[in-house]
């Protein structure tokens, strides 16, 4: 018989990287993870001037978080303090949510022959090979399973207008998803990849023509419109939750729909 279901995460521990500012999907994640009943820990991106750290630390004040660490995922020592963060705070993780990439503007237009070898490997480095190593660091924290989420695009699968190098990233991060959904499974931790449609962001404003993007998706997608964080972070609530219990190794569109459209 099929159970009365509720998606409530209370008591589960997750984290969840990538907040920039407001805009970020990473804090329509981390709201919608609290509102589910969710314990939240999240890290900002360190720099010289501390802007982002000022910055994350005012914004996500109302929900609380118990954890708020810097992490840049090109820097393995300040990943691991990350984690002993993590285990000393909670000694057991349930869900991770991975929100972030990076391209060098340059490359996300014009001849895609034109990347260069260090600005390839640094964008796949941060956007694609930081899911291994977060889920390699994670694996002994879900010591009860778990749910590991990434964000992705249908530019990783397709050929999208201003994309290029992106796209490369999150091709390889959607196999990341598969090849760790089949290790990890063993020990119930689940992978799911969410593929969002275009939000505005700081990040998306690096992409070219995010307006029209945006734009395209009122005339193309089935739903006439882009997608909100919110939506995106209901989705991942739902990954999270035990409501998805038999889903892993998936990339879920939230796209209104884009992704069905031939033309
Ligand atoms: N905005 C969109 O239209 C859209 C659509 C589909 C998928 N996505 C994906 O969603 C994720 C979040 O992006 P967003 O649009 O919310 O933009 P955002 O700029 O708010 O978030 C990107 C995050 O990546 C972090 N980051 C960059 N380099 C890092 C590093 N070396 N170490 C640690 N963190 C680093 C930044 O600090 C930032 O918090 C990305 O993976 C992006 O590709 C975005």
């Amino acid at each position: 018989m099929i159970g009365k279901q509720m998606l409530d995460l209370s008591g589960k521990n997750a984290f969840v990287t990538g907040i920039a500012n407001k805009n970020s999907i990473a804090w329509g994640i981390a709201q919608q993870l609290h509102q589910a009943g969710a314990n939240i820990g999240v890290n900002y991106l360190p720099d010289e001037k501390g802007r982002f750290e000022k910055k994350v630390k005012e914004l996500v004040e109302p929900i609380a978080p118990d954890i708020i660490v810097p992490c840049n995922v090109q820097d393995d020592a300040l990943m691991e303090e990350m984690f002993k963060a993590i285990a000393n705070k909670w000694g057991k993780l349930d869900i991770f949510v991975h929100c972030l990439a990076f391209a060098d503007k340059q490359y996300l237009e014009g001849d895609f022959s034109i990347v260069p070898r260090d600005a390839f490997s640094k964008s796949l480095e941060i956007s694609a090979y930081s899911l291994v190593h977060f889920a390699r660091l994670a694996k002994p924290l879900m010591k009860e399973g778990g749910s590991i989420i990434t964000l992705s695009y249908i530019g990783g699968v397709k050929v999208m207008p201003s994309y290029n190098l992106m796209g490369i990233a999150k091709s390889a991060l959607e196999m990341n998803v598969r090849y760790l959904a089949a290790e990890l499974g063993e020990q119930n931790i689940r992978v799911n990849g969410i593929s969002a449609g275009p939000i505005r962001t700081l990040a998306s404003s690096a992409v070219g023509g995010i307006r029209d993007m945006i734009k395209h998706m009122d005339n193309a997608a089935p739903l006439r419109r882009t997608v909100t964080q919110e939506e995106v972070g209901n989705t991942a609530a739902f990954l999270a939750s035990n409501l998805s219990s038999g889903i892993t190794g998936q990339i879920i569109y939230v796209d209104a729909g884009f992704e069905i459209m031939g033309m």
